[in-house]
């Protein structure tokens, strides 16, 4: 069966419930094995993938992020919506808020981040003027609109290595930078859906006020918590999006002469 539409979840957001007739699918990649779920929403196959793991073993440096898009491109998927949980570097973006993510900047050290690392023989530099899809990023926003969700339809989401939490320091250098967010995963995702040619699109949760934002020390706990309260509503919202977006894409995120995994 081919899917076409797929959800990654971060932080919290383990489990695709929603879904009818769930199975585990386990898929070995050229870049090593990945976990997945396929289920049904309505009459749409979805898969569902958790990239720190089921049980939040992987830490974020250590995410086979070449992996999890290598096995949604064998699968057939074209669209993948991904969920994060972030720090905010904005006072006025508090905790709950939810961000349509437009752009990145990546400050995380260069592992596991390009499928074009040479081995070919060829040198390709992929153009990120729009790092995120523009379809799938206008069709979470009119569900949301819709559905009379608050949001927040541009964002740019700073990226580091973690594990640990930011600096204060850090965190208004990213802020004098132009980021809003700040989270640990997002950048290398989205370089290497596009590089394989998906479309993708990132909704970001505001968990907590980033370090020196906050009037406490950071935990993992206040994350998790955040991200417990809204992660129906972000299941939701996601699925829902799949279900009605256009069945065409009118981007260019697959419009490319040759993939690294192949068309
Ligand atoms: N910093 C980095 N990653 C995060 C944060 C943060 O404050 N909150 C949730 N993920």
């Amino acid at each position: 069966m081919k899917i076409e539409k797929a959800i990654i979840g971060g932080t919290g957001f383990y489990d695709p419930h929603l879904l009818k007739s769930k199975q585990d699918l386990t898929m070995e990649t050229k870049y090593g094995t990945v976990f997945l779920l396929t289920g049904w929403y309505k009459e749409t196959p979805i898969a569902f993938l958790t990239r720190h793991g089921r049980d939040h073993h992987i830490p974020p440096h250590r995410i086979n992020h070449r992996a999890n898009i290598a096995a949604l491109k064998e699968l057939g998927v074209t669209r993948v919506l991904a969920a994060t949980a972030v720090g905010s570097l904005r006072k006025e973006l508090a905790a709950g808020s939810l961000v349509v993510i437009d752009q990145f900047i990546d400050f995380t050290k260069g592992q596991n981040h390009t499928f074009y690392d040479g081995e070919d023989g060829r040198v390709v530099h992929t153009d990120f003027t729009e790092p995120y899809c523009p379809q799938l990023r206008n069709s979470l926003a009119s569900l949301m609109e819709k559905r009379e969700i608050t949001f927040i339809s541009k964002g740019t989401y700073i990226t580091t290595d973690g594990p640990r939490y930011e600096t204060p320091a850090e965190i208004r250098a990213f802020a004098l930078l132009g980021g809003d967010v700040v989270g640990m995963t997002n950048a290398p995702e989205a370089v290497l859906a596009r590089e394989a040619g998906l479309c993708y699109a990132n909704l970001s949760l505001v968990t907590n006020y980033a370090a020196g934002i906050s009037p406490y020390p950071l935990t993992h706990q206040e994350v998790v918590e955040m991200m417990g309260e809204k992660v129906d509503l972000i299941r939701a919202i996601f699925l829902e999006t799949l279900l009605t977006l256009p069945g065409e894409r009118d981007c260019l995120c697959g419009v490319k002469e040759d993939y690294p995994l192949g068309q």
